[in-house]
């Protein structure tokens, strides 16, 4: 079903090849704090070097509102690099212009170049065809192994395949192996796991997994507006009003398929010192809200897990950066992990959830992609996926 050409399908001998990686990791005063991302890409830079390319990178990092916004700057990251891999690295303070084009020309087969935030320019996210070309004017051949971008139509990820020839990276073909098959072919029960705080991100995600999947397990903030959807008094809880509607809606399509809270931990307040109470699903006494699902539901939504063919997973089931409003969070980790099914992680929270609780390697596959991967879920096109030549 992956039908794009692949840099093994390329002759990238002496070539300069430029390659968009999603380097848009966690950085805080130049310090990285995690470089899964960048980690993730080293099978295709190492790749290439191997097989005698110089290699230019280009990602975005943030949401940089001008140039001068320098703690989006991506040198970090190419130090960061620099420590990761055998080759140079060096760094180009602009990804247009004549200081990329000087650092671009200049560099030689088995180094790698790393040029500046490509969101400096506002004509990145617009797919602006000349950004495109002046990108693509630096090398002989574009891959993609951005997976956590794909889903951006910008001149880095999408328009510079119109100026070159254009073939996927090792992540990106992995990335799409595995949610592709969870989606199209899934070991069965398929069953999603959904937290997060809100339903009005995840609309289309839940409507196309009402079609695939045979059960749906919802946790987190998204879980409140079903259960006020459902009539329960949800007091200080979090609850989108405006989606009460579709919540019901999509509660009535569901027939069984979806799986609500039957209990759940309530907070005095939003706060990580806050009060706890426990309570079976019912009405929220006032003052009080939901901020982590209770031990039955947790032991629930376990059961559906053992016995899963395949699981996918976005979206925390509580507030678990308060650690006593992450038992939720963590105990579907835990359940995650002992299944037998083939499991795949999506989305920052639930990614670090699973790293935070030291069973990273219990998962199938841990995706690099936040808004890819559930864009993914919800049967969308990824752009930058669809612009690499077919095979
Ligand atoms: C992500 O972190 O999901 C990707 O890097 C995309 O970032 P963006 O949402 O700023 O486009």
């Amino acid at each position: 079903m992956f039908n794009k050409k692949m840099v093994t399908d390329m002759d990238v001998n002496g070539k300069k090849v430029i390659v968009r990686v999603d380097f848009n990791v966690p950085i805080k005063d130049g310090v990285i704090s995690d470089d899964t991302r960048i980690t993730a890409a080293l099978p295709t830079i190492n790749y290439l070097l191997e097989h005698g390319a110089a290699v230019i990178l280009m990602s975005h990092l943030g949401r940089p509102k001008t140039k001068e916004d320098l703690q989006f700057s991506l040198r970090p990251v190419a130090e960061h690099l620099d420590t990761l891999i055998d080759a140079p690295v060096k760094f180009a303070a602009d990804s247009r212009g004549e200081i990329a084009q000087k650092a671009a020309a200049a560099l030689k087969p088995g180094e790698v170049l790393v040029l500046e935030n490509t969101r400096f320019y506002p004509e990145e996210t617009k797919n602006n065809p000349e950004m495109s070309e002046d990108l693509a004017s630096l090398a002989d051949i574009f891959v993609n192994d951005a997976f956590g971008s794909a889903h951006r139509a910008h001149s880095s990820t999408t328009g510079i395949a119109d100026y070159l020839p254009a073939a996927a990276g090792f992540l990106m073909e992995k990335e799409i192996k595995y949610l592709g098959n969870a989606i199209a072919d899934p070991v069965r029960p398929f069953v999603a796991i959904l937290g997060g705080a809100k339903i009005s991100d995840k609309i289309g995600v839940i409507e196309n997994l009402l079609n695939t999947a045979d059960k749906i397990l919802i946790g987190g903030g998204m879980a409140n507006t079903f259960l006020k959807a459902q009539g329960y008094d949800m007091a200080d809880s979090l609850v989108e009003t405006e989606v009460l509607d579709t919540a019901a809606g999509l509660l009535s399509r569901a027939a069984g398929k979806i799986l609500l809270p039957i209990d759940m931990v309530l907070g005095s307040a939003f706060d990580a010192e806050a009060e706890m109470l426990t309570q079976p699903l019912g009405d929220v006494p006032s003052g009080w809200r939901m901020l982590d699902i209770g031990p039955m539901t947790i032991e629930l939504f376990s059961g559906e897990i053992s016995h899963a063919g395949t699981v996918v997973w976005n979206g925390p089931m509580g507030v678990f950066e308060f650690p006593r409003f992450a038992q939720g969070t963590f105990g579907v980790a835990q359940a995650v992990a002992d299944s037998d099914a083939v499991s795949i992680i999506g989305g920052g929270d639930s990614v670090s959830a699973i790293n935070q609780s030291g069973l990273g390697d219990k998962i199938t596959h841990i995706s690099t992609g936040g808004g890819a991967s559930l864009e993914m879920l919800e049967g969308l096109e990824l752009p930058g996926l669809a612009a690499l030549d077919n095979k």
